[in-house]
């Protein structure tokens, strides 16, 4: 690839969708903006090209500060941050630009009952040039950026994703291992709750790495993400025989997660127990506390790396990674240890972002690399009728009612299944209903696949499609 150099590209009119916001949700979709909700939505040509942008940055992080003079980027955040908020800020500010800062948004209109789409609308229609946003409501960002005429960057949507940590965590395996291809990389902690660990887990799987999972007991990697691990990678779940994994798996089982074709058959002994031998880096995670139901609350038995876990033969070149803030989960001996990147992983948070948004504001060409990204709410449909299908409580779907229809992509026609198209997560029904003929049938019937996707009604039990006025296949075709 060519190298990749901040250019001067002053955004043209075009680029932008002042004057979209207030039309239909499929209308808003302006394709000449980029946003960085997912790590989905950026592919692999991309992020080496961030890379080597990167690089230039950290090595001479003051000598850029005419890529965006007079951009404006707007921190908009809505759970407390230090790293991913200070971190950008000081990106744009070395990239010549200004900030607004909105830390605590608990201080803003939101107590006066402002939803999220005004704000952003407000936001991007004139404030500023790229709007960072932190909020506790899965699939927020993507809501965001459904409304925002200018490029939304998600920087951690509840449990969702931190697509903005994964590329610096990326960047930390390239910069310390030069490669991101075939590393073992363990993921330990809160698997289930960590966003963190969820964009670095699609990421890693997308680069070929192998990843193995050191769950804390109960929060394991949850299954919605396994699957899209599965289908979107082909990776699936192995147990591992992990006692090479020495102290830091002792209390823990752990799962190795691999492509259908490992390639890396070396590192590992055979099929009854797949054995970890050496591994290039840990990941560890905090617990995420403020997403844990009562009975997750304790965390006195947590996962802990100590001087001890690190003497383990197969840890021997393992760097060690963490996205802080860090509780007891590192002990404080081990930060002296050479291996310990975590401190440097943070600082170069700075120069990947300055990266990140000096691509988004078109200000840097990453060179002619493919577009990456799925847009999930491209090609959704709004439920027609009834209640929200989506079954996560904390989807922005539910958390956000007004400004936001509920919206559902088909994943697959026969066998039907569909997705929220905010969270993305999987939708469970018992009974589809046509909203066309008020007919409902069992999700099997033959009758299914002849349903417009705009007209499909996805439903609980039978009980709640009469209530809805639905009628049984059967009795209709009898009456
Ligand atoms: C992470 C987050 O907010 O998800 N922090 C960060 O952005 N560096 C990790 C965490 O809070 O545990």
């Amino acid at each position: 690839m060519s190298q990749v150099s901040p250019i001067e590209r002053p955004i043209e009119p075009d680029d932008r969708a002042d004057g979209e916001a207030e039309k239909g949700a499929d209308d808003q979709i302006a394709p000449a903006i980029r946003h960085l909700v997912s790590i989905d939505d950026i592919s692999v040509a991309e992020i080496n090209a961030l890379f080597l942008a990167a690089d230039r940055f950290a090595a001479e992080p003051r000598a850029f500060a005419d890529t965006c003079p007079g951009f404006i980027s707007a921190s908009l955040f809505y759970e407390p941050s230090t790293r991913t908020r200070l971190s950008f800020e000081s990106a744009m500010l070395r990239l010549g630009g200004g900030v607004l800062t909105a830390a605590e948004m608990t201080s803003s209109s939101v107590v006066k009952g402002e939803s999220l789409a005004d704000t952003i609308r407000v936001v991007g229609g004139g404030y500023a040039d790229v709007i960072v946003l932190r909020h506790p409501s899965e699939g927020s960002a993507r809501l965001a950026a459904l409304y925002s005429p200018v490029p939304v960057i998600n920087a951690g949507d509840g449990s969702l994703e931190h697509p903005t940590q994964t590329l610096c965590d990326l960047y930390n395996l390239h910069v310390e291992r030069g490669r991101i291809e075939g590393l073992d990389v363990v993921l330990a902690g809160d698997l289930k709750y960590s966003r963190t660990v969820h964009s670095f887990a699609y990421a890693l799987a997308r680069f070929g790495a192998n990843i193995v999972c050191v769950p804390q007991h109960g929060l394991e990697l949850p299954e919605y993400v396994v699957e899209r691990l599965y289908e979107d990678f082909k990776v699936e779940p192995i147990r591992a025989d992990a006692r090479r994994l020495g102290a830091l798996a002792a209390n823990s089982d752990a799962v190795y997660l691999t492509p259908q074709k490992p390639h890396q058959l070396s590192l590992f002994t055979d099929a009854r127990g797949w054995e970890v031998q050496r591994v290039d880096a840990v990941y560890m995670t905090r617990p995420q506390t403020e997403r844990h139901s009562g009975a997750e609350l304790s965390d006195t038995s947590y996962l802990r790396l100590e001087k001890r876990a690190m003497a383990a033969e197969s840890l021997r070149d393992a760097i060690v990674m963490h996205p802080l803030p860090r509780r007891d989960e590192i002990s404080a001996e081990v930060d002296a240890d050479p291996r310990s990147i975590y401190f440097k992983q943070a600082a170069r948070g700075v120069p990947i972002r300055m990266a990140i948004l000096a691509w988004l504001l078109g200000r840097m060409e990453l060179g002619d690399v493919d577009g990456g990204g799925r847009d999930p709410i491209k090609g959704s449909h709004e439920v027609p009728v009834g209640p929200n299908p989506c079954p996560n409580p904390s989807c922005v779907s539910r958390t956000e009612t007004r400004h936001v229809d509920a919206r559902f992509r088909v994943l697959k026609h026969d066998p039907l299944r569909a997705a929220c198209a905010y969270c993305t997560r999987e939708l469970q029904f018992e009974v589809i209903g046509c909203s066309s003929s008020g007919i409902y049938h069992a999700p099997d019937a033959g009758a299914v696949r002849l349903i417009l996707p705009e007209h499909l009604v996805f439903l609980e039990s039978v009980e709640d499609a009469e209530g809805l006025g639905f009628r049984a296949a059967a009795t209709a075709a009898g009456s």
